[in-house]
């Protein structure tokens, strides 16, 4: 199978107005799949889509829905409605707040949970179910390095990202003989506008290293077949960030700890 064959003819991207979920959208939509683009503002959802349509010739379609409400989940099937989806990519999850846990009301904090874990895993789940008895599709859920341990100013996001890293290989497990494709891809500093929004709020440089959203969509739609997990940097059989006793664990944690405090102050 191709991948249009494999993963079409319709692909959902849940974060898809910039970054790598604009990058997912064009990737995707470069190998023949229609694309419903879901994210909260609707002008660059709209410029992208028409874009899309134009170079690529497929179908695009936009949502505009906040990820975080109790409903999206709903909205979401709404907006699909009864389009075959073989794809589906969540993107959104970034923590766009940059702040200690008690700093913040806890609203925030569990709208960001919403997002990150319950909508993820209901929109997973409405995707999976048809896509498990057609014996085809993909799932690829974005995560980050905070996936692997808690972190100052990060233990919410950090959390919702440890969750869909076993969440992740879990599914992988039960979807592996039945023709579904899941990978969390784990990526690490990548020059997407929110990032750069959060680091020149905070007064730092933005990172010289900080990857392309080009490149680090086309590694995961490049390993999607090959999950459950593809660690942006590292080769498939390096341990990278992962592999941690608790003493390098904790030594993690403070080492970080005295980056945030440059960072955040405290
Ligand atoms: N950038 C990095 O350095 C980095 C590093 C590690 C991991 N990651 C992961 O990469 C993914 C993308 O991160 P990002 O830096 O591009 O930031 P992001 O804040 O996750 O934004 C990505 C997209 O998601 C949409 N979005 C965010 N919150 C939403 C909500 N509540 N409802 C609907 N759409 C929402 C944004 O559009 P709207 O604002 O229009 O809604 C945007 O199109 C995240 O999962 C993040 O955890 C990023």
């Amino acid at each position: 199978m191709n991948f249009a064959e494999r993963y079409g003819p319709w692909a959902v991207i849940a974060g898809a107005s910039e970054g790598t979920g604009a990058s997912f959208a064009r990737q995707v939509a470069a190998q023949g799949v229609n694309c419903v683009l879901i994210a909260r503002r609707e002008a660059p959802l709209n410029a992208l889509a028409e874009q899309i349509r134009k170079q690529h010739g497929v179908e695009c379609v936009t949502a505009s829905i906040d990820l975080s409400a109790r409903d999206a989940p709903q909205k979401v099937a709404a907006a699909v409605g009864n389009r075959e989806v073989g794809l589906f990519v969540m993107n959104a999850g970034s923590d766009p707040n940059g702040a200690y846990f008690l700093d913040q009301d806890v609203s925030t904090w569990l709208e960001l949970v919403q997002r990150n874990v319950n909508t993820m895993m209901a929109c997973t789940h409405h995707f999976v179910c048809p896509m498990a008895q057609r014996g085809r599709g993909g799932v690829l859920l974005v995560n980050s390095g905070a996936c692997y341990g808690g972190l100052s100013t990060m233990g919410a996001y950090c959390g919702s990202k440890a969750f869909t890293l076993c969440f992740a290989e879990g599914l992988w497990g039960e979807m592996r003989e039945r023709g579904v494709h899941v990978l969390t891809l784990v990526m690490s500093k990548t020059d997407t506008p929110e990032f750069r929004r959060l680091m020149a709020e905070k007064g730092m440089p933005f990172p010289e290293d900080a990857a392309s959203p080009d490149e680090v969509a086309a590694l995961g739609l490049e390993r999607l077949p090959h999950g459950p997990i593809a660690n942006w940097g590292e080769a498939d059989d390096q341990a990278g960030m992962s592999a941690l006793s608790a003493a390098q664990r904790r030594e993690r944690v403070i080492m970080i700890d005295q980056i945030t405090k440059q960072m955040f102050g405290g």
